[in-house]
């Protein structure tokens, strides 16, 4: 084969592909919790899924099976063309450095006694990635360049440090051993409002900048907006849409990601007194016993008789926008 026939087709292997994949977890007296239940999608190198749901819906749960930090029950998730859940333990390591993950909380995911240096050049280390202390040295100076932090910042303890200023340290960590793909796990939901721009700006320059790959999950459709190629929009353990994002928020398909769209502010207050707030009825059922047929079924306003009975697939309804309702079967 060519070097060009080779690289061709590499580059029509998608840098994550997940199919039908199901995480069920025990939840007493033999029943089972569908945290996530036949779930799939595909991420192409250098674009960003970013996922949304309301809690419990199985996001975080969903990215950690995805990188192998939990295990499946079946489905089959591939990175870069290799199976995640069957790598030897080389092939494990090798994965820990292109494959990363950004934390929701940085006050639990940083050891607040420990040298901002030592966090950063643990990967380093780990990986072998400096020639000599110099050179590691130098790749933790331009890290904390790179993420908008002091170099004098290297010899501080964790704890001198504000949320932002965390999530910043997280970011370097992660970016220490050079991945290709990043798992954030709403990296910004734990931040005040006004950093929370500022952590997005900076993950959107770096994607750029180094052609990262990103799954990017969020509780609302506010702020994955501008950072994600295409959304998914997960309930109870379901993806029921997926489309490109700009997309989405122009014609949303599913009653769900109308209501949910519904509740994000618009700047515009004479577009924000026109549109119409969708409040969702009642509470998320309980994953463990989740109705029968569309896990929607109860809170929507346009619910159908076969809604009751039939789970939806996803269907394609345009190029590249996914829905599961019956409304468009
Ligand atoms: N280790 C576990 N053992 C048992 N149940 C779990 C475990 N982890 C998650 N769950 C359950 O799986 C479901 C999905 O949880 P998950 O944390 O993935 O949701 P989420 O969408 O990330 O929520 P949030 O927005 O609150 O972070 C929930 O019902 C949760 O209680
Ligand atoms: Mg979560």
């Amino acid at each position: 084969m060519t070097d060009e026939l080779r690289e061709r087709k590499y580059a029509q292997i998608p840098e994550l592909e997940v199919r039908n994949l199901c995480k069920y977890f025990p939840a007493g007296k033999g029943r089972v919790l569908k945290a996530v239940d036949d779930v799939s999608f595909v991420i192409r190198k250098g674009q960003t899924l970013g996922i949304v749901g309301e809690s419990g819906c199985g996001k975080t749960t969903c990215g950690k099976t995805c990188i192998g930090m939990l295990m499946k029950n079946s489905g089959e998730v591939l990175f870069q063309g290799q199976d995640v859940h069957g790598m030897s333990k080389k092939e494990r390591f090798a994965f820990t450095s292109k494959v990363q993950m950004i934390f929701q909380d940085p006050y639990a995911s940083l050891d607040p006694h420990q040298k901002v240096y030592n966090i950063i050049a643990e990967g380093i280390k780990v990986h072998k990635l400096a020639k000599d202390r110099k050179d590691e040295e130098g790749q933790v100076m331009r890290l904390l360049e790179m993420v908008g932090l002091n170099t004098e910042h290297a010899n501080r303890n964790v704890h001198e440090f504000s949320g932002g200023q965390r999530q910043r340290i997280g970011i370097a960590r992660a970016l220490s051993v050079n991945p290709e793909f990043l798992f954030c796990d709403e990296p910004i939901s734990a931040l005040d409002v006004s950093i929370q721009a500022q952590i997005i700006n900076l993950l959107a320059e770096l994607k750029a900048e180094r052609n990262l790959t990103m799954l990017f999950i969020a509780h609302d459709l506010s702020m994955v907006k501008h950072i994600s190629d295409n959304i998914g929009v997960m309930y109870l353990g379901n993806m029921v849409e997926m489309s490109p994002s700009v997309e989405l928020y122009a014609k949303p398909y599913h009653p769900y990601t109308e209501a949910l769209l519904s509740a994000v502010p618009i700047a515009d207050p004479d577009a924000s007194e026109k549109r119409k707030r969708i409040l969702l009825r009642g509470d998320v059922p309980s994953p463990v016993n989740p109705p029968e047929g569309c896990r929607f079924c109860e809170r929507c306003t346009k619910c159908m008789e076969v809604c009751r009975t039939k789970r939806p697939p996803l269907k394609e309804v345009s190029a590249g926008h996914f829905v599961a309702c019956h409304l468009y079967s």
